[in-house]
């Protein structure tokens, strides 16, 4: 084991469980630019919070995952034990060439931006059951009643999970999210997530014998063949690629629908501007993503020595984390006030999605149902209201930043 988790509250410029980290994270962020743009944590890591170094590191091939290494490093060697992390291991979102690049192209068809324009109308009909369920009510929590179900109910059709195993998918607790932050995991946090993991993995073993003996026009009966090909994929890599699958697709989508109609009701200017222009729908999607995007970090480990980030030298095997909420917030990329939520800002481009071979493979997915679910509740539902937008409750987790709720009446 690294050092305690105490030993990270003592830190005042990077400690990002602190509950006034996760409820407004962006004043740390300016201060880790402007004092210590490359700052060590006391747990060792470099973290990285200007676009340029993000950036960089995110795309310069002198940086992997070496997930196995960096894991072991910080719990000891016997963490690979644990089911969460062996299945971890197997994530295309961990994995270094080659094994990535034959990972992510088993799948990536299925996300193109051509599949996904056209899932357009399906998303349209979910989205206009879920407000057909609850417009004769006057009230709803538009995370559990609105958000939420949209991209569960989609990832669970792309990879092919029955209509009737669904409702456990629905009521899952969506607290996966630890297994991201920067913080170790006590555990308690392991042992729960280790009996998540063994949950889906015996409930995904059951699926896949279903696709092999009736194969839909899904993923999953893709992926299955493919690991009966041969050479392509183990059944371990199916088994925790699924896993990946399902809980990025969800999760992260969740919040940018989540995040952006808080930000809207925060700012009722830009909130009336797109009710009366919804042809700036994408461009405000954009700047959803960038003004308070529902993945704030991702990491790199340096793969050989690099002698100059933003003036530090980084040892071979170090992990920099690299700030993306903050990186969307550099004031030289986005000079013109990049605190404000403007819909129509000019040149935005998001580092949300991450960069280099990792890009989110569900990028285009995420933005075309933000875009359908926001603009069908404008117009749908005008006149609603927050009852809350100055005090929301936050997921006390810092990587996938999203609300728990969000009661709303009209
Ligand atoms: C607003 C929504 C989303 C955000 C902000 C987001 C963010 C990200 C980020 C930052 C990465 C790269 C991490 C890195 O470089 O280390 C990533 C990778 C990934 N995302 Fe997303 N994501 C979103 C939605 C989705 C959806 C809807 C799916 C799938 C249905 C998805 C699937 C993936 C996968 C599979 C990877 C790993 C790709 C690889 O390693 O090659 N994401 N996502």
């Amino acid at each position: 084991m690294n050092e305690p988790v105490q030993s990270v509250a003592s830190d005042p410029l990077f400690n990002p469980l602190a509950p006034d980290f996760i409820r407004n994270p962006y004043p740390h962020y300016d201060r880790l630019r402007a004092i210590d743009p490359i700052h060590v944590t006391p747990f060792g890591q470099f973290v990285a919070s200007r676009h340029a170094e993000v950036s960089l590191v995110m795309r310069d091939k002198r940086f992997g995952k070496d997930f196995v290494e960096r894991t072991s490093r910080r719990y000891g060697p016997d963490i690979m034990k644990e089911p969460v992390f062996r299945s971890m291991a197997h994530w295309m979102l961990q994995a270094d060439p080659p094994d990535h690049t034959r990972l992510r192209g088993l799948v990536v068809k299925a996300f193109t931006a051509r599949r996904v324009e056209d899932m357009r109308p399906r998303i349209q009909e979910i989205v206009d059951q879920t407000i057909d369920t609850v417009i004769g009510r006057g009230q709803m929590d538009l995370i559990e009643d609105f958000a939420f179900r949209l991209p569960v109910t989609i990832i669970c059709e792309m990879l092919g999970i029955p209509e009737d195993h669904r409702e456990v998918f629905y009521k899952s607790s969506r607290e996966g999210g630890r297994l991201l932050d920067p913080v170790p995991m006590t555990p308690e946090e392991i042992a729960k997530a280790n009996a998540a993991t063994t949950m889906a993995q015996m409930y995904f073993q059951q699926l896949f014998e279903l696709r092999r003996k009736s194969p839909g026009d899904d993923l999953i009966s893709q992926l299955v063949q493919a690991e009966e090909d041969g050479n392509k994929l183990t059944n371990e890599e199916l088994t925790a690629n699924i896993i990946l699958l399902f809980g990025a697709g969800h999760e992260t989508t969740v919040n940018l629908i989540g995040n952006g109609l808080l930000a809207l009701h925060r700012n009722p200017d830009q909130l009336a501007l797109l009710k009366a222009r919804p042809d700036l729908m994408t461009g405000a999607i954009e700047e959803f993503l960038r003004y308070d995007s529902s993945v704030q970090m991702t990491g790199r480990v340096a793969l050989e020595e690099i002698d100059d980030l933003g003036g530090k030298t980084i040892p071979k095997g170090e992990t920099v984390l690299c700030l993306l909420g903050s990186a969307n917030h550099d004031p030289a990329v986005y000079p013109d006030h990049p605190e404000r939520l403007d819909i129509a800002r000019p040149n935005v481009r998001p580092l949300s999605f991450g960069g280099g071979i990792h890009f989110c493979l569900g990028a285009q997915l995420a933005r075309i149902e933000a875009e359908i679910a926001i603009a069908t509740l404008l117009r749908r539902l005008p006149d609603l209201r927050i009852d809350d937008v100055e005090n929301p409750e936050w997921r006390p987790t810092f990587v996938l930043r999203g609300l728990r709720r969000l009661p709303a009446s009209w």
